[in-house]
């Protein structure tokens, strides 16, 4: 079977050719484990860190040896745990890229192929889309009157947070994004009331334009200087949810931005961080929620796509680049065999 590896240790920003498919034995089946087929493989910023062995100590793979390391939803092909049978469609955070992987069975977590197209548990359903829900539902509260901003709004996070925040009764939404093309997919397909696109000139204008009685809630994404701005909008006892820096996943330093601290202070602000791995346990409750949403056209979503592991590195440079518009999705194999 194919398994995509690095070539070499890195430790700068990943690009393609840091990448190389091999050919691997088919993994086989430990006790109380399973063997699944692989069918598709999310692409998330947070593997490039990792590999460089920038993301919450997790090591990074051996080169030519281990799998690059990601989410996968795939089809149970070999059981030998009781709470799993042969076709069972899964998601299983610990995957990676290879066409077969063979996992304890407390990894996999059971789908249902019928609630949303098979790739939505890679992003809206998956990891992205439960951080969204996390911040927004669980941390932040969102509801009737509040005004939410969220930068990288194109993304899979970004894109959600606005949309559940709508859903939960936000009286605007606003985001900011890189690019006119990312800019309209986050009006006109998302919904929100307004996007800014950071990289026109006089964007800081029209974000103050945009948001004329301030913000009541800010959900982070990119940067601590992005944060800082969303406070200076922020109205009193505003809360924000600090998400992701992407912008300092491969700088010299990681992420060493100061905080205003008098701004939080005189704001009042609440500020919550947040890491997926809490919300884990309640990843059914949110597909149980969310599904509905997206079968009504509530919660729209985009997928920036490739097919076959061999195109995995072009499209995971162009994620590490902000090049992706949607969630970055590898399809392995065919969903039916
Ligand atoms: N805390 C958690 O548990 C958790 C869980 C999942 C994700 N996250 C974080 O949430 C954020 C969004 O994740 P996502 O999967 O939805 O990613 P994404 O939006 O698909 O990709 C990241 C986006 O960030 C923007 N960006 C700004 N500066 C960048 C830079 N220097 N390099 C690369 N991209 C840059 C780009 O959009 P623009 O062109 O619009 O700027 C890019 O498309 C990330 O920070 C991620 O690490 C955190």
């Amino acid at each position: 079977m194919k398994l995509g590896t690095l070539r070499h240790a890195i430790d700068h920003k990943p690009v393609a050719e840091d990448f190389t498919i091999i050919e691997a034995e088919r993994p086989a089946c430990s006790e109380d484990g399973l063997v699944v087929r692989v069918v598709h493989l999310s692409l998330d910023p947070y593997v490039g860190s990792r590999l460089r062995g920038r993301h919450m100590g997790e090591p990074a793979p051996t080169p030519m040896e281990g799998a690059i390391p990601g989410a996968v939803i795939g089809q149970v092909v070999e059981s030998r745990a009781s709470k799993f049978a042969e076709g069972d469609w899964v998601h299983v955070m610990e995957g990676g890229w290879q066409e077969f992987i063979a996992i304890p069975s407390a990894h996999a977590r059971k789908i249902d192929p019928k609630v949303a197209p098979l790739a939505a548990h890679a992003g809206v359903l998956g990891m992205p889309g439960l951080t969204a829900w996390s911040g927004i539902s669980q941390l932040a509260k969102v509801g009737n009157g509040d005004t939410v901003l969220v930068d990288a709004a194109a993304g899979p996070v970004g894109g959600t947070v606005g949309q559940i925040a709508r859903i939960k009764g936000a009286d605007r939404v606003v985001g900011i994004a890189g690019g006119p093309e990312k800019c309209s997919l986050v009006t006109e397909t998302y919904g929100f009331d307004a996007c800014i696109d950071y990289k026109a000139e006089g964007w800081r204008d029209r974000l103050a334009d945009a948001l004329p009685d301030g913000l009541s809630v800010f959900f982070e994404n990119v940067s601590a200087d992005m944060a800082m701005l969303a406070l200076t909008h922020a109205r009193t006892y505003a809360r924000g949810v600090l998400c992701g820096l992407v912008d300092a996943y491969h700088t010299e330093t990681q992420s060493q931005h100061p905080l205003n601290a008098g701004l939080i202070i005189g704001k009042r602000a609440q500020l919550f961080g947040l890491v997926v791995y809490d919300f884990y346990p309640r990843w059914d409750e949110y597909v149980a929620e969310a599904a509905p949403w997206i079968a009504s056209g509530q919660l729209k979503f985009s997928e920036d796509r490739a097919d076959g592991l061999e195109n995995a590195p072009a499209l995971f440079e162009r994620l590490m680049n902000g090049q992706n518009k949607g969630k970055a999705v590898v399809t392995v194999s065919a969903e039916q065999v």
